[in-house]
């Protein structure tokens, strides 16, 4: 499990009675979104995780330490990861994260490290655009599949995945920070089907 990855959650936006599909515009990231990235990625963990980690880890969570995580990865770029961020009008309200990986597991060659939706935005449609974003830009450079993570309590992300067509790989238990967790390896093999689930493209991704 990496800072930037597993830990997911069963949450139910209030929100998604009704919801409509909220008017974000899909990117990639920036190096001046890390902060933002971070806010999204620590709001989201203690809405989501909250009965999973405990809550001495969730409320000692700093954005700066995230952001100073983040502000690395996207001044790395270019490389073969991608971050995508979605704007809506209140700036930064999700983003999601992939990468090669050194070695395929599962037979797979790269990895969705990493997606997380403000909490009052999800289930609007934006985390299936920004993993097909996602997916896309791995793609562009050489994956043929990809492997993602979640803890296996989080049954909402999991309904996500499975959603998108996802193929549960392997259930086991796993040490991070301390914390011992159980997680859940979901798998794409198919990258053509994955393009195509549900529905429309993402509006814009600029390079
Ligand atoms: C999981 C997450 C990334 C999904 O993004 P999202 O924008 O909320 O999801 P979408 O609106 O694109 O959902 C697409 C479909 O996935 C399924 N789905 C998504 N979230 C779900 C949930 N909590 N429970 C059940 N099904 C869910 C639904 O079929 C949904 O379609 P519908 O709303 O028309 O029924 C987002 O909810 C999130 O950030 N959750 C908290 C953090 C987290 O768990 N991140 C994953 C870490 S591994």
């Amino acid at each position: 499990m990496t800072p930037t990855g597993r830990p997911e959650g069963e949450h139910r936006s209030a929100q998604h009675e009704g919801s409509s599909p909220t008017a974000a515009t899909i990117r990639r990231a920036l190096p001046g979104d890390a902060r933002a990235i971070a806010e999204v990625r620590v709001d989201a963990w203690r809405s989501t995780y909250r009965g999973m980690i405990p809550d001495s880890y969730l409320d000692a969570m700093k954005v700066e330490a995230s952001e100073v995580l983040w502000q690395r990865v996207l001044a790395a770029a270019p490389n073969t990861t991608s971050v995508f961020v979605a704007v809506g009008d209140e700036g930064v309200i999700a983003f999601a994260a992939g990468m090669m990986l050194a070695e395929p597991r599962f037979g797979l060659d790269a990895e969705l490290t990493a997606i997380y939706v403000q909490p009052r935005h999800q289930r609007t449609g934006i985390g299936r655009r920004l993993v097909r974003a996602v997916v896309a830009a791995q793609r562009a450079v050489g994956a043929t599949g990809v492997l993602t993570w979640v803890i296996a309590q989080n049954r909402g992300a999991r309904k996500f995945y499975e959603g998108l067509g996802a193929e549960l790989l392997v259930e086991q238990p796993f040490e991070w920070d301390g914390m011992d967790l159980v997680e859940a390896g979901y798998g794409w093999r198919d990258l053509d089907a994955l393009a195509a689930a549900g529905g429309s493209t993402p509006t814009t991704q600029h390079p």
